[in-house]
């Protein structure tokens, strides 16, 4: 009988995977068949925008942490396609930095293009997977959720592909439960609108903090307050924002923080992160890990050491994304297409120490970037994956550092060259912070430069 393969997700990372297997099969290649669980009614993942909160209508936990207004806070051209370019996506040179809608569009129209919706089973929770040793195949019971029954199938390899941005980390701080105003974790912030005039209190010193702080700011919040833990961001930023450390209690509305300073807030969203989160995998297969660059007991990043037949995409801290995620997809292809062979237990071990012990000597985002790349690089030497200019990025992604640095509110307004195809990028009509409409429609618009 074939090999059997489940992919457990539809997002950017299983559909990467799914596109590589189906690539070497247009090539000629004899694949296993390919099952992937999706537990949404569509694919794309977070890009997938939901304005539900809580639970679906099937009363499945919500995936979705992304809101309206999101637009990418990285250049597209650090996560594009070597294999399908945003070129090639529009048919049009685009600014660098598109709204969700457009990079939703991008990531799905190459799965379009392969028609590899006749691989997903959607609508479909999987609810447990363990391993059978006496068969050496994985057992996986998952959930219809439209025609409310139970599936149970067997598998020689599975890929984990559910991402780790979707499951909220929730602190407790002295006086949350008495605080009458509203509470949330950045995972449930849909449209900043709702703080309008308001005071905001944001906790936490990251991508969430820094993007929610200004989207907050952009719909004209009264003020907006962020509290850090270990270190502010340290921006330049407008005035209306301002950085202050550690929450320590809330008394009514005065929120209190570590250097005795206070601050009257309407509302607080926790932007303090998310937990690798995998209530669906038997305790020996389940990875457990903070956010990290080389998360533990992964083999490249990849293989569940203790076995590897078990495989995780994009379970790391990201500067890259889509891009990291093909040549993941790549490389965990080739070891099912037995292309690539594993090395022994011990090898993979020293391998996975080796990676972690410069990780931990990492001292900033230039470094981190560069350490990145390099783990990229190393998976794409072994496989076939379309070719990119990988030191180009890491260039892009320093400039865009600085770029930070010196204009909070202007660094999307850059604009980048592809190391893809070597397209610059023009420069968007509107400038980001006067830029309302989020929509593919007014984004890939052609109007004269405002401002
Ligand atoms: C607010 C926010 C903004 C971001 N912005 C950017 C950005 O601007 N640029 C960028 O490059 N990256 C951004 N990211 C990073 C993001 O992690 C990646 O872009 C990408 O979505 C990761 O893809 P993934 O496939 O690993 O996970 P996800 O996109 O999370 O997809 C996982 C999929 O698995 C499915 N799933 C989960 N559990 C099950 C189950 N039990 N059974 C079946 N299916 C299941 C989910 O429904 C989902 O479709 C952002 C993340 C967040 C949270
Ligand atoms: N496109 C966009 O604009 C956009 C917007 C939002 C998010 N994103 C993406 O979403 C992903 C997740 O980002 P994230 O910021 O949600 O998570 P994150 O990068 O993991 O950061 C978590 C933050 O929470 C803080 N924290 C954790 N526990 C805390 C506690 N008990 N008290 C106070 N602070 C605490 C951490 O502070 P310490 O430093 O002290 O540990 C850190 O600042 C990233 O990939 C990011 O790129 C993108």
């Amino acid at each position: 009988m074939a090999e059997r393969v489940a992919i457990i997700g539809a997002g950017p990372c299983g559909l990467s995977q799914l596109h590589a297997f189906e690539q070497a099969r247009l090539k000629g290649a004899d694949i296993p068949e390919i099952v992937c669980f999706e537990k949404q009614a569509g694919w794309g993942g977070l890009w997938n925008f939901t304005w539900r909160t809580g639970l679906d209508p099937h009363g499945e936990p919500v995936h979705g942490s992304m809101y309206r207004y999101l637009w990418s806070n990285g250049p597209k051209e650090c996560l594009e396609f070597a294999d399908y370019t945003f070129d090639e996506h529009f048919g049009q040179p685009i600014p660098s930095f598109p709204p969700r809608e457009v990079l939703y569009d991008y990531i799905t129209g190459r799965a379009k293009k392969e028609n590899l919706e006749s691989y997903i089973h959607f609508s479909t929770s999987v609810r447990y997977i363990e391993y059978i040793e006496s068969t050496d195949t994985f057992r996986i019971r998952a959930h219809d959720l439209v025609a409310d029954c139970e599936l149970v199938e067997d598998f020689d390899h599975v890929i984990v592909c559910t991402g780790h941005f979707s499951v909220p980390r929730v602190p407790f701080f002295e006086g949350l439960d008495r605080f009458p105003g509203r509470v949330l974790h950045s995972h449930d912030f849909r449209e900043a609108r709702e703080f309008t005039g308001k005071d905001v209190l944001v906790v936490g010193s990251s991508y969430s903090a820094e993007d929610i702080a200004l989207q907050s700011y952009k719909y004209g919040a009264r003020s907006v307050t962020i509290s850090y833990r270990t270190a502010p961001m340290g921006f330049d930023w407008p005035e209306g924002i301002r950085e202050v450390p550690l929450l320590t209690h809330i008394e009514g509305r005065t929120a209190h923080f570590k250097d005795g300073s206070t601050q009257a807030a309407d509302a607080i969203v926790l932007c303090v992160g998310y937990q690798h989160h995998f209530p669906f995998l038997a305790d020996n297969l389940r990875l457990k890990t903070q956010n990290r660059l080389y998360p533990g007991s992964l083999y490249k990043g990849i293989f569940w050491e203790p076995n590897p037949k078990l495989m995780y995409l994009g379970m790391q801290d990201q500067f890259y994304t889509f891009s990291m995620f093909d040549v993941q997809a790549w490389y965990a292809r080739d070891v099912v297409l037995g292309r690539i062979v594993l090395p022994d237990a011990a090898a993979m071990a020293e391998d996975i120490a080796l990676w972690q012990g410069r990780e931990e000597a990492l001292n900033d985002a230039f470094e981190q970037i560069d350490y990145q790349k390099d783990y990229i690089i190393e998976l794409a030497k072994a496989v076939d994956y379309a070719s990119c200019d990988w030191e180009m990025t890491v260039s892009l992604f320093k400039e865009w550092e600085h770029d930070k640095e010196h204009s909070i509110l202007g660094y999307r307004d850059k604009a980048f060259t592809s190391p893809c195809t070597g397209t610059k990028a023009p420069v968007h009509h509107t400038p980001w912070i006067e830029a309302m409409d989020d929509s593919m429609a007014d984004f890939l618009a052609k109007r004269a430069l405002q401002s």
